[in-house]
């Protein structure tokens, strides 16, 4: 689905990203994980274009997208959602779905917002309400609602559980779950290690813009010098 090999990205003259590789299967969700200031949002970017990659090659479903602009990535099938989340705080949660509706190029379930409220049935009951009069849980779950408005075949969420309440952190694992089930692919980044473990099948821990460990959760959760070498805060 998505594969990156040896990505190198600059922000300037600081060396952000080295040698970065990771896969993505057909219906795997995966998690990018890792401390504050690791390289896990500027992953992102460069997968979708946003920042330039000095080096290295992006591929998904086949196609070489290391040089396309972030429209055309986005067209290809991958829906991102960053960490800002960006909702419309003026449109309506109705309106802010009508805004992410786009025709999807290849086959595929098509995401209509009935579909939607089924997924976050919160949403359903606040159609009419403004984005911007929503809680944090509720705009990160209309973030990626809208971003599946749109279609994706491999959807990006940049720390998803960011800033959630317990009880909304377990409602976004869920929904991820429904996705998986439904045939997405997933790769999301997290400093959460719990959540991680709630909804991913693999990790790749990230430190320093490397890549220093990728297992399955299952081994993750078995190695504690890892953990504690990458992970604990
Ligand atoms: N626009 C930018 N200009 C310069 N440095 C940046 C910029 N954005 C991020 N960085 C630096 O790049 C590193 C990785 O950041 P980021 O990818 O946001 O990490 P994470 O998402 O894992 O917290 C950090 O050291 C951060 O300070
Ligand atoms: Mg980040």
């Amino acid at each position: 689905m998505l594969s990156v090999r040896n990505l190198e990205v600059d922000y300037g003259q600081a060396h952000i990203l080295s040698n970065l590789a990771l896969e993505v299967l057909s219906g795997e969700v995966v998690v990018l994980i890792g401390r504050n200031g690791a390289g896990k949002s500027t992953t992102m970017k460069a997968i979708m274009g946003l920042v330039p990659a000095r080096a290295g090659e992006i591929r998904f479903q086949g196609h070489k997208v290391d040089h396309l602009r972030p429209y055309a990535v986005a067209r290809l099938g991958i829906g991102y959602v960053p960490e800002d989340r960006r909702i419309f705080t003026d449109l309506s949660v109705r309106e802010n779905l009508d805004v992410g509706r786009r025709t999807p190029s290849g086959a595929g379930a098509l995401w209509t917002p009935d579909r939607v409220f089924a997924l976050f049935p919160n949403l359903a009951e606040m159609q009419d309400r403004a984005g911007g009069m929503l809680s944090g849980g509720e705009q990160q779950m209309l973030a990626i609602a809208r971003t599946l408005m749109g279609n994706p075949t491999l959807l990006l969420l940049d720390e998803p559980s960011e800033g959630l309440a317990p009880l909304i952190v377990e409602q976004m694992a869920e929904a991820i779950l429904t996705l998986k089930r439904q045939g997405l692919s997933v790769l999301l980044s997290e400093q959460n290690l719990h959540f991680a473990h709630l909804v991913a099948d693999r990790a790749y821990v990230i430190e320093k813009g490397r890549i220093r460990y990728s297992g399955t959760m299952a081994e993750l959760a078995a190695d504690k010098e890892v953990r504690d070498a990458y992970l604990s805060l």
